[in-house]
């Protein structure tokens, strides 16, 4: 089984070994390889179970010149970094044709970088001096891990280490955006929210992006391993729950008189909601109940980034 360690270098060992090894960013934890080894890299999309095609972010320090990897940054993209790196912003570049191992990109002529906040990540990276490779520490299609537990009970027998570097505090994967001179688009939602990018940019949102790849476009992904529903409204749960003939967990945003049944009331602000979601659902997973049933987040473009993950962890309830 993996072992959970705090010592940085016993990771760093590791990775400059060609191993993988499990790290912790501000987001989620990620299965981290070397960017330039390729065994490595083999590695992580074999313990993932993750489609070769499927590319991965490249993690760098954020005052790493990234003319190393791409044709050019444009000005949109030195505005978003200005703003908010390192933190959870995932930006999709041109790529230098031969910069890096096309297993890191599936062969796409674009390639996805991100300067993590986390301080054990940068430490990593400034001690390698060369950038991560990293997904999700979680088999492929389930819930992102948010502690190093979570990481080690996702994988019970594999044996590559993880850094334990605490809970994480944004709790969500990284918001993805596709950033060119002349606009961009957001691929995945965040808590990094399109409102907070647009007021950074004077530049509109891309429209001719037809070549580009939309991550986490698989219907289900995200997914706990109980049945897990989803309604608009706290008052579908108690009957539906009936008609199933079901014991929920229940996860809410509203008030809701509980039969008796364990609930959550998840927070009022997407951070805090952000912070909560995964681990909350691992709770409600790990419960006696025999499903979930979770009340979507308020209908309102900040909150998107938790409605998406929702949706694509279960079913709607219908109602
Ligand atoms: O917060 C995060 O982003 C975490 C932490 C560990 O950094 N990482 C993460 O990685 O969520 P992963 O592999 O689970 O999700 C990365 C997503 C994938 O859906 C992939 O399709 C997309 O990024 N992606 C990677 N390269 C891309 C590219 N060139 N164009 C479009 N999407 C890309
Ligand atoms: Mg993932």
């Amino acid at each position: 089984m993996s072992v959970i360690t705090t010592d940085q270098r016993l990771a760093l060992a590791d990775l400059k070994a060609g191993k993988i090894v499990a790290i912790p960013t501000e987001t989620v934890y990620g299965l981290a390889a070397d960017a330039y080894c390729e065994s490595a890299i083999r590695q992580v999309f074999a313990v993932k179970g993750r489609p070769v095609d499927h590319p991965l972010i490249m993690h760098v320090s954020a005052n790493w010149d990234l003319t190393t990897w791409v044709t050019f940054v444009p000005t949109n993209a030195k505005i978003l970094i200005k703003a908010f790196w390192p933190g959870p912003l995932t930006l999709i570049l041109d790529l230098k044709p031969n910069a890096i191992s096309p297993l890191v990109t599936g062969g796409q002529t674009t390639i996805a970088i991100r300067a993590p906040a986390h301080v054990a990540a940068q430490a990593l990276l400034n001690g390698l001096g060369r950038p991560l490779v990293a997904p999700s520490a979680n088999p492929f299609g389930k819930i992102s891990p948010t502690t190093a537990l979570h990481v080690q009970t996702g994988f019970p027998t594999e044996d590559f280490l993880i850094l334990d570097g605490g809970r994480c505090d944004v709790g969500i994967e990284s918001t993805i955006v596709r950033v060119t001179e002349q606009g961009y688009k957001i691929l995945r939602a965040g808590t990094i929210t399109i409102d907070a990018i647009a007021a950074c940019l004077n530049s509109p949102l891309l429209q001719n992006t037809a070549n580009l790849r939309v991550p986490g476009k698989l219907e289900q992904h995200y997914q706990p391993i109980k049945p897990l529903w989803y309604t608009m409204d706290v008052a579908n749960i108690i009957p539906y729950a009936n008609q199933l003939g079901k014991k929920p967990y229940v996860l809410t945003f509203s008030a809701f008189e509980s039969m008796g049944w364990p609930c959550y009331r998840l927070p009022q602000t997407v951070n805090e909601a952000a912070y909560e979601l995964y681990y909350q659902l691992r709770v409600a997973d790990d419960s006696a109940q025999d499903c979930i049933i979770i009340e979507l987040p308020p209908n309102h473009p900040q909150w998107e980034a938790i409605a998406e993950r929702i949706m694509k962890a279960g079913r709607k309830l219908q109602g």
